[in-house]
């Protein structure tokens, strides 16, 4: 989808679908100029629509001159209350509204409100990401039209470096929507290692990747542990992104990539969705689609490492006992009395490889604990550090992205929980707080001098339904979050 500023206004805009986004009390003062627009009275049909301009109020018209095809209008609501997200949701109306039409969409909306170079961008990225439809898996794909170019109407020409950002942020969250639809016997371990090298090829990126033996080298006991109960080989991704210019800052990514978690021998069972666990590589699918959007934005002064430890938890011959003993790369005996904790266990030797970098900051993301949906739901991911500069720029990337983000606290008393007779740890503690001692868990793996955050995205990772500018499926939280902290740093 093409998209850009258009200089007309309501009455010269041509195109096949205009949608009018409207705050609460302006339908009165536009009705006219609107009739004009199209040729008709339309007060009739907006009562009958019960069209009042409230946040989520939709209503359509079918052209009969044709100029436009479709008239929509979408209440945003009260003024004083307007934030980017509200445009974001108008946003996914425009789009719903304007399928089964292709030509250009216009939107013209209030811009003078916010910020105009952000909310352009919230608008636009909140039209593509809802029409994005995953078709790969289909024999012949469902015939749909959509307009193949989207116009924002009236705004200054100073919108455009926002609006640049959108096509390449969105092309890293269709990536990762991409990776976490694709099922487990297409998307394995070596699949997403593929992926990361045709990324590092088209688009200028490092890549190192580690095979078992290497890893064994290495001593990532822990990973290769979780990996041995599968029969495809694990694949270690290391990517890398340089500016070309001078590096003031370094920064490491990590993604849980679990292509499918059984749960090994404490298999999943009953409730525990096992059907879904496709999604257990979403913090793999964040950290390479935000290198898609980075490979592309260059942004400067901003150096950026992407580490993924994937492998599958399955439950072969070889499988992990529950209560076996292993070693990680920093030299730490951990106690498996859970098979089904694998990810903090993967987690634990990419972590020690990233601290080996010595970057700056250290953010990881992973669907590592059904506590974490319990807590927060679907709609707001955890995280949990100890550096307060850190959560604040991270909480401020997700705000701006219109991501939910949720502070948790790192409690070291529940540290406690982990202690286990014979080795350095548990990889599992009590129930109460499982999202918390994972956490604490991971940080067991990182150095204290490093600044490291880690984001809990089980719940946020997947939509069943499909909500705002998410698609029923793959949400591909996280890269908008992650592309707004990395260029922070610029
Ligand atoms: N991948 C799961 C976490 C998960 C569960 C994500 C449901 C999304 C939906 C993780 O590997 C896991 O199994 N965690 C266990 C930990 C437990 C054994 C301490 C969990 O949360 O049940
Ligand atoms: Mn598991
Ligand atoms: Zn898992």
């Amino acid at each position: 989808m093409q998209i850009s500023l258009s200089p007309a206004n309501l009455q010269s805009w041509t195109g096949s679908v205009l949608v009018v986004c409207l705050l609460e009390g302006d339908l009165e003062t536009c009705l006219d100029q609107l009739e004009a627009r199209c040729g008709g009275a339309l007060s009739p049909s907006i009562k009958h629509q019960n069209f009042k301009s409230k946040a989520g109020d939709v209503a359509s018209f079918q052209l009969l001159n044709g100029n436009p095809d479709k008239l929509v209008l979408v209440g945003l609501g009260e003024r004083q209350n307007l934030k980017l997200d509200d445009l974001r949701q108008a946003a996914s109306h425009a789009a719903r509204a304007s399928i089964g039409n292709e030509g250009t969409l216009g939107i013209l909306f209030p811009w003078e409100a916010l910020d105009c170079g952000a909310a352009a961008r919230a608008i636009a990225e909140g039209v593509r990401l809802s029409l994005y439809k995953d078709q790969r898996f289909r024999s012949s794909p469902e015939p749909r039209s959509k307009p193949s170019k989207l116009e924002l109407i009236g705004l200054p020409e100073s919108a455009n470096d926002q609006l640049k950002m959108v096509q390449p942020t969105c092309a890293g969250v269709e990536l990762a929507r991409e990776l976490v639809a694709a099922p487990p016997n297409s998307l394995t371990p070596l699949a997403l290692a593929d992926t990361a090298a045709q990324l590092a090829k088209d688009h200028g990126l490092e890549l190192s990747l580690l095979g078992k033996a290497e890893c064994a080298e290495r001593g990532m006991g822990a990973y290769l542990a979780v990996a041995q109960g599968s029969d495809l080989e694990p694949k270690f991704i290391h990517l890398t992104y340089r500016p070309t210019g001078p590096v003031k800052h370094r920064l490491a990514l990590v993604g849980k990539g679990l292509t499918f978690d059984s749960g090994g021998y404490n298999l999943k069972v009953g409730a525990a969705q096992i059907d879904k666990m496709k999604f257990d590589m979403g913090g793999s699918a964040a950290v390479i689609g935000a290198a898609r959007s980075i490979a592309e934005l260059r942004p400067q002064g901003v150096e950026v490492h992407i580490i993924v430890a994937a492998c599958e938890n399955m439950v072969n011959g070889s499988a992990v006992h529950p209560g076996d003993i292993v070693k990680a790369s920093n030299g730490t005996t951990i106690e498996i009395n859970n098979t089904d904790a694998e990810g903090r266990l993967t987690l634990a030797d990419a972590l020690v490889y990233a601290c080996e970098l010595k970057p700056d900051a250290i953010v990881d993301l992973a669907t590592l604990t059904g506590a974490c949906i319990i807590a927060l739901g679907e709609e707001i991911a955890g995280f949990w550090t100890g550096d307060d500069p850190l959560a604040e720029g991270l909480s401020h990337a997700a705000n701006s992205a219109g991501e939910g983000l949720w502070r948790m606290p790192l409690h070291s008393a529940y540290r406690d929980g982990l202690k286990s007779q014979l080795a350095d740890l548990k990889n599992t503690g009590p129930r109460p707080g499982g999202s918390i001692t994972a956490a604490l868990f991971l940080k067991e793996f990182v150095e204290a001098s490093i600044p490291w955050a880690h984001i809990d995205i089980a719940g946020t990772v997947w939509s069943d339904k499909g909500k705002g500018i998410n698609p029923a499926g793959a949400t591909g939280y996280g890269v908008r979050t992650l592309v707004n902290w990395i260029c922070s740093h610029t």
